[in-house]
């Protein structure tokens, strides 16, 4: 099996990169390094240093695939409202060009990673895929929506086997994160250890669904085993809402420090609940995360040397 990852020296793209070779798949990843190192890969996968926009080279690396995971993505919410034309250029029409590439080559089968950052802000939890009404609350949440639209509308018209899946917070080693984009958990767990200041936007009671790294991949290999799929959209989350304090207890548990908390007002684009329904996920892709958060939490703490006191290898991108 020959698989492309799309934005493959990202967070997610490395862990599935790697999961890929160890199943005994040839792996092409596509990254052009915004964010991405590919220091994270495994030597057997082949990286291509490029845009998703580059439809000549999309062509040349297509040669031969039977499956893409699409990844590639400007990923940081905030900047998302900054900068909502870079995210549109990027994440849908990044998105359009490999679908054309993929007709153009003759290939059908894709698995795509939207978000759960879809929903936004909503009255009722969970989060149904087909109950609840999308209402996205930033520049990034509508890309992925508008991803989710071209792919399921030219999936019907060109015949495509194409999944979406949204993607709750993932989280796990080697998230990327740095000042101006700071992910919760690599964060708190940071300044934990570090007795340093961490900043609650808000009070606190926020929630979130957080899921491992190791149950992201094994719904996004599980969908890519999927037949006859068409227009599928399926949550991936933990089910389970864990409120940003709960976080940092959790962190000063894990790390035995006691860092100084701020509470500041709210920054915009996030909502203030947020559980996945895992219906369709269990019978669709019977997937049943198998890592609870405080075992995800020790585990990410334990495997990531940035997060430790004395480690000055933070990735400032
Ligand atoms: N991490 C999460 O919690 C989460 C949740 C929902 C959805 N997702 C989606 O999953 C995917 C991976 O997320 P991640 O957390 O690994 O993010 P990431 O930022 O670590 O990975 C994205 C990768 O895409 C690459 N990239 C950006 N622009 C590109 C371009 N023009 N051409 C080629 N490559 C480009 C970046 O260099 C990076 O390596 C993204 O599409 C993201 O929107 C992530």
């Amino acid at each position: 099996m020959k698989t492309l990852v799309t934005g493959a020296a990202g967070f997610i793209g490395t862990a599935l990169s790697n999961r890929l070779i160890q199943q005994g798949d040839q792996v092409v990843g596509l990254d052009n390094l915004f964010t991405g190192s590919p220091d994270g890969l495994l030597p057997e996968v082949e990286l291509i240093q490029g845009d998703i926009n580059d439809r000549e080279l999309l062509w040349k690396i297509l040669q031969g695939v039977d499956c893409v995971f699409h990844l590639a993505a400007k990923a940081i919410v905030p900047n998302s409202i900054l900068y909502p034309r870079e995210y549109e250029e990027v994440n849908v029409g990044g998105t359009v060009t490999l679908l054309e590439a993929m007709r153009d080559v003759g290939i059908s089968r894709m698995v795509f990673a939207s978000s759960g950052a879809i929903y936004g802000l909503q009255s009722r939890q969970p989060l149904k895929e087909k109950a609840t009404k999308p209402k996205p609350a930033s520049p990034y949440a509508v890309s992925k929506l508008a991803s989710e639209y071209y792919i399921n509308t030219i999936g019907r018209l060109w015949g495509l086997e194409a999944v979406c899946l949204r993607i709750f917070n993932a989280y796990g080693p080697r998230q990327n994160f740095s000042f101006a984009h700071a992910p919760v958990i690599p964060t708190f767990l940071r300044l934990a250890a570090s007795q340093g200041t961490v900043i609650i936007h808000g009070d606190g009671h926020h929630t979130r669904d957080f899921v491992y790294i190791d149950d992201v991949i094994e719904a996004l290999i599980s969908a890519s085993k999927l037949n006859n799929c068409r227009e599928l959209v399926i949550n991936v989350g933990s089910g389970i809402e864990t409120s940003v304090t709960d976080v940092l207890e959790l962190a000063r548990k894990i790390t035995g420090g006691s860092p100084e908390v701020v509470y500041n007002p709210r920054r915009p684009g996030g909502p203030d609940r947020m559980r996945a329904d895992l219906t369709l996920a269990n019978q669709i892709l019977n997937f049943y995360p198998k890592t609870s958060f405080e075992e995800g939490m020790a585990k990410t703490f334990e495997l990531d040397r940035r997060l430790h006191k004395n480690s000055a290898s933070l990735n400032h991108k």
